[in-house]
Formats: C-alpha cells, structure tokens, sequence
C-alpha cells in the first residue's frame, strides 16, 4: 500500500502531463541511438555534441506552452547546457517537469527474437537518486515484436508472436517497476511498445495490442499500482511497415480508440503516445484524427521522440549559427501537436516549415 498523500501528489503531477494541449518530449535516447540520430548530419556522437543537441531541445523559447514534461537520460539529468546551468533548473524554471528513463535496455526472451526490458534489479535505489535529482516521473519501456507465422523474419517457426509468454512477462515486469515508482514518489509511464516493423496487418496489431494491453492493465491491478497516478505510453494501432498497404488516419484513429476502449480502465490518468518510426506529419495528422473522435474516458495526448526532434536536428545538424532556426522548427512541431491534441491541426499550418518523413531506426 502507499500512502494517501504521496498517491495524491503523483496524480496531480500526472495531470499536469497531460494538462490540455500539452503533450511530453522523450528526449531520452541512450547513447547508442543518439549516435543513429547524429549519423545522418554527420555529427560525432560526444558528451559537448550530446550537450548541444539537448540545449536545443531544452531551452527553446517559450516551448512550456506545448511541452508538460521532458524524458531525459541519465547523462542529461545530471548534464549542464551550453550556459552552464543543469538542464533540471533550466526545465524547473521554464515551468516543464523533469522526468526519467529508468530501464536499461532489452535482453533475449526465448529465442525468436522477442524481448524483455532489463533494469528492475536495484530500481529502487536508483529512483531515490533520480528523485533527488529533481526527476518527478519515470519511463519504462518494452518492446512487442509482431510476426506472422509466414514471415521470413521469423528464426524459428512456432506460434505469431507475440507469443503469451513474452506478453504476460513484459505486462508483468511494467507493473513491478510501476509499483516501485509509486512507491519512491515518480510517476511512472509505463511503455509497451508494439514495433513497426514487419508485413502485420492492421487488424493484427489490434488483436496485439488488444492482448498487450489487457495482460497488462491486469497485472498492474494484481500489483496493487494505482491507475490515477500512471500514464500508458503506447503505440498507435498501425499496419507494419512492410504490409504494403496504408491504413487512413481515420482507421488508424477508430481502431486505436476501440483497443482502448475495450481495455483501458476509466480512472487511469491519460494516454501518451510514442511516434515509433512514423513521419513527424504523419503522427502529428494520427494524433488529429484520433482526438477528432468525440470525447474519451482519457487525455490522449503525445510523448513524441522522433517526430518532434527529427526536423529540428536536420535543421540544426551540429552548428551553432543554427540553432535558433532549429528551436523554431522544433517549437512549430510541438505546437503542431498541441493543435492535434484539440483535433484542430490541418496540414496547411506546415507552410514554410521542415518537417521530416519519418524512417529512422527505434530507439532503447
Ligand atoms: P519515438 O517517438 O521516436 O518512437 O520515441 C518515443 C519513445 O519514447 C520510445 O521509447
């Protein structure tokens, strides 16, 4: 049990994440895939090029109108930005709460390429530390792999995956690590992920997500979390990448309203999504469509990383004469999408903008 006034705390600061018309950065990659983001501009993936990069991301002027809160990695909760103030003060200042990624990776689970998230050993000392750190919520995230029993991909044949295995351990190490947030006093959001990647059809990841979510909402209810002070990070409902086909944002809207709604206890705080390999219009006109649906149980807003960065860093790539530009470029995405959060984004507000087409490799 934890204890009434720590749970009312954390549900006000869950609110606040998904205050209207605000949506979250995840500006969390590990170090590894800072390196894919800085590949395509040629940029040397070290801590002053990291430090730039975040400054640009931090320090955009007047962003708190569109951003709640920012998921940082451990080097950048600790990390300084190009004036020399820790990027935590710079965010406590400018009115965005700062937040955490606590998992540290994936490891093998079976051996058809399904995963697990690494990071629940010792999680409650590190939270301790990321608490006096200033971080007031936390991420974990999981990743769901979709494949047909025909896929090429598959290394083995067997059951479509996910199988119910790797489903009911990913539910169940999400609501282990959502307790012990609650319990050291972080929200937690908690991340499953369901992948792109693959020929899955759009009514497959559905029947997936549909599975993920119901596994997990009942393994977060055996773990005694409570649902007012937690966020649910997760995919939109799409066909993979290599389907062939295109679903409009209309399906793509009707049917993610339709998992939650068939999952998704009433009481939980609100509903984020992540972009997941999507272009940034893309996600932005998803986001539109699926809060033009008519009033939900939830706020079901963005917790965008590529969507709402890759513009900005091609503008930036790596040089201090554009910095400025990029943090416009970057602000107009986030208030891109804080129109979407109202279903009142049209794509004509893209005019003399960069946007970015999407692509880039998933992040851990
Ligand atoms: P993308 O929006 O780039 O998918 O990243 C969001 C995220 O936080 C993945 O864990």
């Amino acid at each position: 049990m934890i204890d009434q006034e720590k749970i009312e705390k954390l549900s006000k600061t869950a609110k606040e994440l998904v205050a209207p018309g605000k949506g979250i950065l995840a500006a969390d990659e590990s170090m590894n895939t800072v390196g894919k983001r800085f590949a395509p501009i040629n940029l040397e993936n070290n801590e002053d090029n990291r430090r730039a990069f975040r400054h640009m991301l931090l320090t955009a002027p007047g962003e708190s109108e569109f951003i709640s809160g920012v998921i940082l990695f451990d080097e950048t909760i600790r990390q300084n930005d190009l004036s020399g103030k820790s990027f935590v003060s710079v965010m406590q200042e400018g009115g965005i709460i700062p937040g955490i990624k606590v998992d540290q990776g994936l490891a093998d689970f079976g051996d058809r390429g399904e995963k697990t998230t690494k990071g629940l050993e010792g999680l409650s000392d590190r939270l301790k530390e990321y608490v006096s750190l200033g971080a007031r919520f936390a991420k974990w995230r999981s990743v769901i792999t979709i494949s047909n029993a025909t896929s090429p991909s598959l290394p083995s044949e067997g059951e479509e995956l996910p199988s119910d295995g790797n489903i009911l351990q990913n539910a169940k190490d999400l609501a282990a690590y959502a307790l012990v947030c609650q319990q050291e006093g972080l929200v937690p959001i908690v991340e499953p992920e369901v992948l792109l990647d693959g020929n899955h059809s759009l009514q497959q990841a559905k029947d997936a997500s549909t599975k993920i979510l119901t596994a997990l909402f009942n393994e977060l209810n055996n773990a005694g979390v409570v649902l007012e002070a937690l966020l649910l990070k997760t995919s939109m409902v799409l066909p993979g990448k290599d389907f062939g086909q295109k679903a409009s944002a209309e399906e793509i809207a009707k049917n993610t309203l339709e998992v939650f709604n068939a999952t998704v206890p009433h009481n939980l705080a609100g509903i984020i999504f992540l972009s997941g390999g999507q272009g940034d219009v893309e996600a932005t006109e998803n986001l539109n469509a699926i809060n033009s649906q008519g009033t939900q149980p939830w706020p079901l807003t963005f917790s965008y990383a590529r969507a709402l960065q890759d513009a900005a860093t091609k503008t930036w790539a790596g040089k201090p004469e554009n910095m400025d530009q990029a943090q416009q470029v970057f602000l107009h995405r986030a208030k891109m999408n804080s129109l979407a959060t109202f279903g009142k984004y049209t794509k004509a507000l893209e005019e003399g903008f960069a946007t970015a087409s999407g692509g880039q490799a998933s992040q851990d």
